[in-house]
């Protein structure tokens, strides 16, 4: 008889804002609304993903914490000044005109030990920045921010993604620091 599918676990690897900054966020993403349409993203649950698990064996949730400890980058500042529409997927999000440096390594670093730790993530598309602000959007026109938005990265959190009746619910699993 085959074996019973093991429990898998939803989770990623992010970025996540501090309140001020994710309210910031928020209200860039309103204010494109009445152009847009679409869903905003529930400020709470504003997060930059640097990689996407899509099923985690359940008894490989230590191994995820391990490798992940073995980042080893610098912590750095950044500037949130772009605004992009992706057509096919109908997302409005924020990112940067210039992604920095650090956060290329960083997610560079964290690829490179979840590939030697053999734990599976997505990574069909190149890594692009971005943080969702509303779904399902249909942008004709695009205002870019008036101001940017300064973020001091000085962690990176795993995330658990449960599939709820109001969209997904987020709970930071765990933290690490960033050097
Ligand atoms: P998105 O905002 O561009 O949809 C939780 O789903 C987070 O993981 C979201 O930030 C989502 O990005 C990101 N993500 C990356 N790849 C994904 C995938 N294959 N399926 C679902 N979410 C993915």
């Amino acid at each position: 008889m085959a074996d019973k599918p093991a429990t898998t676990l939803r989770v990623f690897f992010a970025l996540w804002p501090d309140r001020a900054l994710q309210t910031a966020l928020h209200n860039l993403g309103n204010a494109l609304n009445p152009d847009c349409g679409g869903r905003a993203v529930r400020q709470e649950t504003i997060h930059l993903t640097l990689a996407f698990i899509a099923a985690l064996p359940a008894d490989r949730i230590e191994a995820l914490y391990a490798a992940a400890a073995r980042v080893d980058t610098p912590a750095f500042d950044w500037q949130v000044d772009l605004l992009g529409y992706w057509r096919r997927n109908q997302l409005l999000w924020a990112g940067a005109r210039q992604p920095p440096e650090a956060l290329t390594t960083l997610v560079g670093r964290l690829h490179a030990v979840l590939n030697d730790a053999g734990l599976a993530f997505d990574d069909s598309k190149p890594f692009v920045p971005h943080i969702t602000l509303l779904r399902k959007a249909r942008c004709k026109q695009l205002v870019q921010p008036p101001v940017a938005l300064d973020w001091q990265v000085r962690e990176f959190v795993l995330v658990q993604s449960e599939i709820a009746a109001g969209g997904a619910d987020y709970r930071v699993m765990r933290r690490w620091p960033l050097g």
